[in-house]
């Protein structure tokens, strides 16, 4: 039986989260040099944004572009903004085809003014489209927004817009970039490290985290599917017993 066979679809994760991992390493693995790996990366991608939309998931999350990426060699950022604005105005249609929408969570305003361009131009002509919402953590690291997300709060109490007694955790999610999306269920990261790398701290509390030794270039359709009968066969117990969640059912 394929994966795909063994998925039970009434039981997805609404929600995968994946930090795509190992381009660096599978391009000098092959003796060329790292932004032929980012180039590569994008193949995979798309094989896994097609298989996500095709399997019934509702968001998918690629952590991109960190923060801390920013510090990289010059050439390694320019060549990942470039590839950025390409891989934008290439797949575009491919997005609306499969109506899929595109939203892109981070700090966008050190984005360069063409990448800033294409992803307004990008999230405007997919903003109808409803089978799945393409969230891109670009400029991303999860504790700048949760101090964005604590000025704001603090901010609306100064002005008397929310009693300090309001804000519980519905208020602080609705502050952060993923404001209305539901917390992710899966986390999957590729090439073997077992690190959160600042991605989705908030959010993650209580996601099933997967790891993979694949290199992110090397991440197929049935990765990713098997990442999810991974999570199908996890007992989330949300810190009740076993035996409670059976008499809950
Ligand atoms: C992930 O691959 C892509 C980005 C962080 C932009 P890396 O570039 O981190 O590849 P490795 O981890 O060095 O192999
Ligand atoms: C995390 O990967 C960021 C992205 C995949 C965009 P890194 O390669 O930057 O993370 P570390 O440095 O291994 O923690
Ligand atoms: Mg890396």
């Amino acid at each position: 039986m394929t994966y795909r066979d063994q998925i039970d679809i009434s039981r997805l994760p609404r929600h995968v989260a994946v930090i795509m991992d190992g381009n660096g390493r599978w391009a000098r693995r092959r003796g060329k040099e790292r932004v032929f790996g980012h180039h590569q990366g994008v193949k995979a991608v798309r094989r896994v944004i097609e298989a996500a939309a095709e399997v019934g998931i509702n968001y998918l999350t690629l952590y991109a572009f960190s923060t801390e990426n920013w510090n990289r060699p010059d050439e390694e950022v320019s060549a990942l903004m470039d590839l950025m604005v390409s891989t934008l105005s290439n797949e575009t249609d491919s997005l609306i085809k499969n109506n899929i929408r595109l939203t892109v969570i981070g700090d966008t305003e050190r984005l360069n003014p063409l990448v800033r361009k294409k992803l307004s131009d990008a999230i405007e002509s997919t903003n109808k489209c409803n089978r799945m919402t393409l969230i891109i953590a670009l400029s991303y690291s999860s504790r700048w927004e949760i101090i964005n997300a604590c000025k704001k709060i603090a901010g609306d109490v100064r002005d008397g817009k929310i009693d300090i007694d309001s804000i519980n955790e519905e208020l602080f999610s609705l502050n952060l970039t993923t404001g209305g999306i539901p917390d992710p269920e899966l986390m999957i990261r590729t090439s073997g490290e077992k690190r959160i790398s600042n991605y989705l701290l908030w959010q993650l509390a209580y996601a099933e985290l997967y790891f993979t030794d694949k290199l992110w270039p090397d991440f197929g359709k049935e990765d990713f599917l098997k990442a999810i009968l991974s999570f199908q066969k996890r007992e989330r117990r949300f810190g009740l017993t076993s035996e409670q969640l059976v008499d809950n059912n």
